[in-house]
């Protein structure tokens, strides 16, 4: 059986980057250890790890992209929860069984590595989920 190991990430769309920080670094304190873009997702990303996990703060860099476009629909907020799983492929088969929707049928690679996939909000109780297994 796969199995779950940890809380990869939180991502937050956000509109402002600077007012976002405010919040996020500023008056909780967390450290911000990058800010960059992130052509592939056409977004610019800040990244705040705390204890193996991080929140990131995703801001879209063009209007065309499908997390632009919800931040045009909903508006700033939580995006997604990434959790780390040991075995990507047969936990997608795992959920296919139990007849959860899922964004990608087939795992994604991202360009350092990992393989994820998106679960759909509507068999998870309305959050975008995401599932990693580390490179
Ligand atoms: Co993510």
């Amino acid at each position: 059986m796969p199995r779950i190991t940890a809380v990869n990430h939180v991502a937050v769309v956000v509109d402002d980057m600077e007012k976002s920080l405010a919040f996020w670094r500023d008056a909780l304190g967390i450290q911000l250890q990058e800010l960059r873009d992130v052509p592939a997702e056409k977004s610019r990303v800040a990244f705040l790890p705390i204890a193996g996990a991080e929140v990131e703060l995703v801001m879209p860099t063009t209007d065309d992209s499908g997390i632009a476009k919800y931040l045009a629909k909903r508006g700033p907020g939580m995006h997604h929860i990434c959790l780390e799983v040991d075995h990507l492929v047969s936990m997608l088969a795992q959920l296919k069984a139990k007849n959860i929707r899922l964004i990608n049928d087939e795992p994604r690679t991202s360009a350092d590595g990992k393989i994820y996939a998106f679960i759909h909000p509507e068999s998870t109780g309305g959050v975008l989920v995401e599932l990693y297994q580390l490179a």
